[in-house]
């Protein structure tokens, strides 16, 4: 039989004509664990186009956090808006409800259009939430960062980032931070944004130069740093980047996966976003488990490490480094699957030995 939606483990509709609510939760795949995955807010033209949005980022979380080695599997939910929420609260502890009833299967935090206060009203009606205190972004910045020095580091064979030409389009919550960070290793820097103050702002403080947003995709320089929308690269841009590597933090950020060849054979080295972007999970789980912050911070530099590992497997097998990566996250996937179904073939101990009342050994 043709399945319906091939691929996702679970897909909810959740209506609630009370409050306006109309959102989709696609669970794409829980073998690691919980499915972890932003709440999105936005205009969708349609229910089907919402579901398919959600579907597909919620698949690109599965290998996010496969990648990063983390106890999660991959979703991501989105609420429908199309006009003025009348009350927001309300909207969000109706979707809590849907989250409850997902079991356990679904753990929402922030995306595109939510914000930590969201999570927190979420988390009122939810079992479990995650962003719920604190903005995983600067996590995010940092790890971007471990991805871009990594990749620049071993495919120049140089020691730093000094003069090294970086062009940031976006400089919002995670863009801005990369750029000072970059800016603090002598990098030479040019941002863009949709709101140019904001660009203007930030290169004035940071010695940088402001550029169009819609100049900065082409502009030539070492490094294009994606941190706004995505899905940037596509055929009409992918002939025209002037640059060696894109390393940025916009999930998606190839229209297809096909552009990675085709940037492959120009010598541009594409990190995959999914493991450059992937501090602000692993800030998650990190949150969870009550890590000091010395060792957050080695989990999300350790994101140079798989962005190595991934390089070196690309250079050694002739894939691209996005498919060395999502080979090693399934890989992952794939073993832990095989353990869980050798485990449910072993059978079960006999009930009355477990509860036998033999004298335990002091
Ligand atoms: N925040 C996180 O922890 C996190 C984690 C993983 C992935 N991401 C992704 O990284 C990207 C940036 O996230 P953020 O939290 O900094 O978002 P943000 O909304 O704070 O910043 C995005 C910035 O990009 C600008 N922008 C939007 N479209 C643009 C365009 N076409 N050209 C130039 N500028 C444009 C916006 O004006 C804004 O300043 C997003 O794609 C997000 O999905 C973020």
């Amino acid at each position: 039989m043709d399945a319906l939606f091939p691929g996702t483990e679970q897909l909810v509709l959740c209506h609630d004509p009370e409050v306006g609510l109309r959102a989709v939760i696609a669970i794409d795949d829980t073998t690691l664990g919980p499915g972890l995955g932003g709440v999105r807010m936005k205009a969708y033209p349609s229910e089907r186009a919402a579901a398919t949005e959600a579907r597909r980022l919620a698949a690109a979380m599965t290998l996010k956090n496969a990648a990063a080695d983390l106890p999660f599997g991959g979703a991501k939910a989105v609420i429908v808006v199309d006009g003025p929420v009348e009350d927001r609260d309300a909207l969000l502890r109706s979707f809590g409800r849907f989250v409850r009833r997902c079991g356990g299967a679904y753990l929402p935090g922030v995306d595109m259009g939510t914000s930590v206060r969201d999570l927190a009203v979420i988390g009122e009606t939810a079992d479990d939430v995650a962003c719920a205190d604190e903005d995983p972004s600067p996590w995010t910045a940092l790890g971007v960062y471990a991805a871009l020095r990594r990749a620049v580091l071993h495919g120049d064979d140089r020691t730093d980032l000094d003069g090294i030409v970086v062009a940031v389009q976006g400089v919002g919550h995670v863009g801005a931070d990369l750029a000072r960070r970059l800016a603090a290793d002598g990098a030479r820097l040019l941002l863009a944004d949709i709101d140019g103050a904001r660009a203007e702002r930030l290169a004035a403080e940071l010695g940088g130069r402001a550029v169009p947003a819609d100049a900065i995709i082409t502009a030539e320089c070492d490094v294009l740093a994606p941190c706004a929308a995505a899905r940037v690269i596509d055929v009409t841009t992918v002939d025209r980047l002037r640059c060696r590597f894109v390393v940025g933090a916009a999930n998606d950020v190839l229209a297809s996966p096909t552009l990675a060849g085709a940037l492959a054979a120009r010598g541009v080295v594409v990190v995959p976003d999914f493991l450059a972007n992937a501090g602000g999970v692993i800030h998650i789980h990190a949150l969870r488990e009550a890590w000091s912050r010395d060792a957050l911070e080695r989990a999300v530099l350790a994101i140079g490490d798989r962005v190595e590992h991934a390089l070196a497997d690309a250079a050694a097998t002739g894939r691209t480094p996005v498919e060395s990566a999502e080979r090693l996250a399934r890989e992952r996937i794939a073993a832990v699957r095989t353990a869980r179904d050798v485990t449910a073939t072993v059978p079960a101990p006999d009930p009355v030995a477990r509860t036998s009342t033999r004298p335990v050994a002091a």
